[in-house]
């Protein structure tokens, strides 16, 4: 019996490529950096199921030419990288990886707001560049955590994982979102729903992205939304870029509109070395890492696989984002 083929876009943790390879004829992308799109068409072109990350486009055009396509495996929550109503049409299932990954991103949202609110980047550059001389009552000044509002905007998983950590260092929680969640939920986390996304803007010391990226969402916080917030506030996104107008974000923290900015996710990834945005000071751009964890990883690779698997024999994949697709199958 022939096996199934797959291609695995880049080198991920050593037990889900194990898992992959017992059960199918798997090529692995050696490289680094990732496939360009026409060597993943190719790759495509002969396979029965792909496992992709989130830099790699899948959109309709490489699914039309991969007439064996089955399943396409992500290693991500997020999938806005893949045409999902493409592959629903074309019997194609799309897995995903939730739940393994929640608390290591809110970790490392929280990361970020700490360490723009206290300019942690900027005091290691101070230190590495002899600037320290002596203790300074008024150097290096920052933003108080504790007792200080935080906003979030999108209480899904992520999001709530971020309330209960903002509980622990007594802030008051917010959130906003496309709807209200149950009472039970708001106890547990101490959040409360606001309606209006200015309101929300205007009332946090603390804002954070934590909404998928969506025709909906693009570009949710504009020029317009950065000048309601405070000029104390910090920005913090770990979602994704797109959520975001980089330019108007630039201006309002170079402008003092607003404190500063963590920032896990740009627009274009990677950012470019002469963004404007790497030139302030109060800007902190890590390489979309927020899920970086050995262990968190680990698991998001064994998810994928049993994702790929699953689709591979016909099931549905346990992390399924178009089960429906199973009913469209090809041949
Ligand atoms: C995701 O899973 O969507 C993150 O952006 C990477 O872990």
């Amino acid at each position: 019996m022939t096996r199934p083929k797959i291609f695995v876009t880049r080198r991920i943790a050593e037990s889900a490529l194990e898992k992959i390879a017992a059960e199918t004829d798997m090529e692995l992308w050696p490289e680094d950096l990732p496939p360009a799109y026409d060597r993943i068409a190719e790759k495509a072109a002969r396979a029965d199921g792909l496992l992709t990350l989130l830099t790699d486009r899948i959109d309709a055009a490489l699914m039309d030419g991969a007439p064996g396509l089955k399943v396409v495996s992500n290693l991500a929550v997020g999938y806005d990288n893949i045409d999902v109503p493409a592959a629903t049409a074309r019997g194609i299932v799309v897995g995903n990886t939730p739940g393994v990954l929640t608390e290591t991103t809110a970790d490392m949202a929280f990361a970020l707001l700490m360490a723009a609110a206290r300019r942690v980047v900027e005091g290691q550059a101070y230190t590495l560049q002899g600037r320290w001389k002596t203790w300074g009552p008024m150097v290096l000044l920052g933003q108080d955590i504790h007792g200080a509002t935080l906003g979030i905007i999108g209480l899904g998983r992520i999001g709530a994982e971020m309330a209960r950590r903002a509980r622990g260092f007594g802030m008051r929680v917010l959130y906003h979102g496309p709807r209200r969640k149950s009472e039970a939920l708001e106890k547990e986390l101490g959040a409360a729903y606001v309606p209006e996304l200015k309101d929300l803007l205007a009332a946090s010391d603390f804002v954070s992205v934590h909404v998928p990226l969506t025709p909906a969402t693009e570009r949710l916080m504009g020029r317009a939304e950065f000048a309601c917030m405070k000029k104390t506030a910090v920005f913090v996104n770990t979602a994704r870029g797109g959520i975001v107008d980089q330019q108007a974000l630039y201006e309002a923290l170079r402008s003092g509109q607003i404190f500063a900015a963590g920032l896990d996710v740009t627009v274009i990834e990677p950012i470019p070395a002469d963004d404007p945005l790497l030139t302030l000071d109060n800007a902190i751009v890590t390489p979309h890492i927020g899920s970086a964890s050995f262990k968190t990883r680990e698991k998001m690779a064994l998810m994928a696989a049993d994702n790929l698997l699953a689709g591979l024999r016909g099931d549905p994949p346990p992390h399924c984002v178009n089960p429906e697709a199973l009913t469209r199958r090809r041949g």
